[in-house]
């Protein structure tokens, strides 16, 4: 139950536990969080055991019930799945075909009566056969296989079964018949194994055990495992026994509790500052050179790429839409930016000269995987910028930025984001440095109004954030918003509106400043929020357009909420409320602009009473197309 709390923010719309005793095996599934999961043990309390499987669903195939909760239950086995099964209807035919009475909705059940035949059948060729009723009681026709064997057959049969299927996949099974193992494989959604004392664990992401051992082994693609309390014994799609590699934690578990904040997102937007200075920490070498955290693409072919392509999903999205304005600006490369999800079907052209960025904080996000097999397959080389050390894009990537913003735990995503401009901003730098386009004194410039932004970030909240989170609470009871922003306070505005969606349920709406004649204008009627982030004043050419933007609305009856920096009293004859920012290089603001939209969209849907960390619909890791 710990582990499973741990991991809720990758789904949380029922959840189940499977335990292997000496009784026998015990299922205990709930519809709705895992805190009904509690009550049900609580009601039906399982036999005492030490092996056991869990799972918190996001639901893919069938609605959030009970009886579409994982595990899974087949004959003897046990199962609990990520990632979609494309093929499962043809699948589902197969296993009906072969009287089997599927009860659920959902892709894994199909596989858990796949592994149970395939079981079966490998333990009748060895001898081995039961009735209906099972290997116990009456029912039995042999003696059962000793557990050794039996494991030996399910790790077998679960390659067997892992080949056939389609799409991305997670599996764990357990069965009684080799109680105190845990079978597993994995293809394209995370895995990872948690080798400790005795004492052995797998989860889709580290924090699921880390209060219990930092000795992590990852799992690659196509790999079957064999888990016990003695450790894990790893095979390849060849059957061939390989050694995992294996890396330490370096982050304590309590780094993913609240920490006297009420909710994970409140504590992240705090721990910002913080953030964006781990991302910058080390960056510079001796020599007084950019470094990032694993590059594997030689300089000659950074100097001559002649275009960078950047995909990413959401929120790092709109991160990758502020590298653009910094890249094109510092390094005279063009950007484009394009959501993971359309750019592999869009026949994109893509060269060796390409490089391909993805920004990811799970670094599982299916969309940017996908994308960034693509564009690999295309011959570009793919740079990512990622949060979790040794997630799947991390390691399939030719170069690593590392965020180190630290576990991000509320769904939607506010420190990583800020880490995520952050690093954009270093990778910028490094190729202006690289290709020759800044001089080392510029790019070392650039670095000192970096390394002052935690601390600007840190006094805005601390002077702010009262101020906003009662604008919050007061307009709870409205039920649309407008956001503008121009140049990179466009793809804040974004994210503004997306928090707000995310968090409250409202219509919210980003738009660039400039566009809004064009159509978007009609929307504006008396007393309707419009959000605008303003430039700074030292930027005149953009600053005073802005202004005339809010004008604008406000002519035509708006509320006008305005985040323009300190000293820039142009904004004030037009603005109802106005929140100040430091000033900082026109390029950097986002870092700023953004957090009071966090704080405002958080305090919004806390006054509506709604579950700021866990909105509903959403899942933190999103590893299905
Ligand atoms: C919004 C949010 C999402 C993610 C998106 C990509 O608050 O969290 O829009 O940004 O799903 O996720 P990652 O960064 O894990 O690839």
């Amino acid at each position: 139950m710990d582990g499973l709390s741990r991991l809720k923010y990758r789904g949380y719309d029922s959840s189940g536990v499977a335990l292997v005793g000496p009784g026998g095996m015990d299922v205990v599934k709930a519809a709705g969080r895992i805190e009904e999961l509690g009550t049900a043990l609580e009601a039906t309390p399982p036999a005492p055991a030490t092996t056991g499987i869990g799972h918190t669903r996001w639901a893919t195939h069938g609605r959030p019930t009970t009886n579409n909760a994982h595990p899974h239950q087949a004959g003897d086995l046990a199962v609990v799945h990520n990632g979609i099964i494309e093929n499962h209807h043809l699948l589902r035919a197969e296993v009906e075909q072969a009287g089997r009475d599927l009860v659920s909705d959902t892709d894994t059940e199909v596989v858990a009566h796949l592994l149970d035949l395939d079981l079966t059948s490998r333990l009748r060729a060895a001898g081995f056969s039961h009735s209906e009723a099972g290997w116990r009681g009456s029912g039995a026709t042999t003696p059962a296989p000793a557990p050794e064997q039996a494991a030996q057959l399910l790790v077998e049969a679960m390659r067997a079964v892992t080949a056939r299927l389609e799409g991305s996949l997670a599996l764990l099974a357990i069965t009684p018949l080799a109680p105190g193992v845990v079978v597993a494989a994995r293809r394209s959604s995370p895995l990872v194994l948690g080798l400790g004392q005795g004492e052995s664990f797998i989860g889709s992401d580290v924090a699921a055990f880390v209060s219990y051992t930092k000795q992590v082994a990852e799992i690659d693609d196509d790999q079957v495992v064999l888990l016990s309390a003695q450790g894990a014994t790893v095979w390849d799609r060849q059957g061939q026994v390989v050694t995992p590699r294996t890396w330490e934690v370096s982050w304590d578990a309590s780094a993913s509790l609240k920490g006297g904040y009420d909710t994970f997102m409140d504590k992240e937007i705090h721990e910002q500052p913080t953030a964006v200075a781990e991302t910058l920490r080390g960056r510079v070498n001796e020599l007084g050179e950019i470094t990032l955290d694993e590059m594997r693409i030689d300089a000659s072919v950074l100097r001559s790429i002649d275009k960078i392509i950047v995909v990413a999903c959401g929120t790092a999205a709109y991160a990758g839409h502020v590298a653009k304005y910094a890249i094109e600006h510092w390094c005279r490369v063009p950007v484009e930016i394009e959501l993971a999800h359309e750019f592999r079907y869009r026949d994109p052209i893509v060269s060796q000269k390409t490089l391909t960025v993805a920004i990811s904080q799970s670094g599982e996000t299916m969309d940017s995987l996908k994308a960034v097999r693509h564009a690999r397959e295309q011959g570009s080389r793919v740079l990512a910028i990622v949060n979790t050390y040794g997630s799947t894009i991390a390691r399939e990537a030719d170069a690593v930025l590392y965020t180190h913003a630290g576990p991000e735990v509320a769904v939607a995503s506010t420190k990583a984001f800020l880490a995520q401009i952050t690093a954009c901003y270093l990778l910028g730098l490094y190729l202006a440095q690289q290709r020759g386009n800044k001089w080392p004194d510029e790019v070392a410039d650039y670095l000192d109004k970096l390394a002052q932004m935690p601390a600007l970030i840190a006094r805005l909240l601390k002077e702010q954030e009262a101020r906003v989170k009662a604008l919050g609470a007061e307009l709870a009871d409205r039920s649309s918003f407008l956001f503008l922003g121009r140049h990179v306070g466009y793809p804040v505005a974004l994210e503004g509106a997306l928090k707000l969606k995310e968090l409250a349920y409202v219509h919210a709406e980003g738009f660039a400043a400039g566009e809004l004649k064009h159509g978007p204008i009609a929307l504006v009627e008396e007393g309707l929020p419009v959000f605008i982030i303003v430039p700074t004043p030292r930027r005149p050419v953009l600053h005073d357009k802005v202004v005339s933007n809010i004008q604008e609305v406000r002519a035509r009856g708006a509320r006008t909420i305005i985040i323009a920096e300190e000293g820039d009293s142009a904004v004030d004859a037009f603005a109802d409320d106005v929140i100040r920012v430091p000033p900082a290089p026109t390029l950097m603001l986002p870092l700023l602009t953004v957090v009071p939209l966090q704080v405002f969209a958080a305090a919004l849907a806390a006054a509506k009473g709604l579950d700021v960390d866990q909105p509903r619909n959403l899942a933190k890791s999103v590893t299905v197309e």
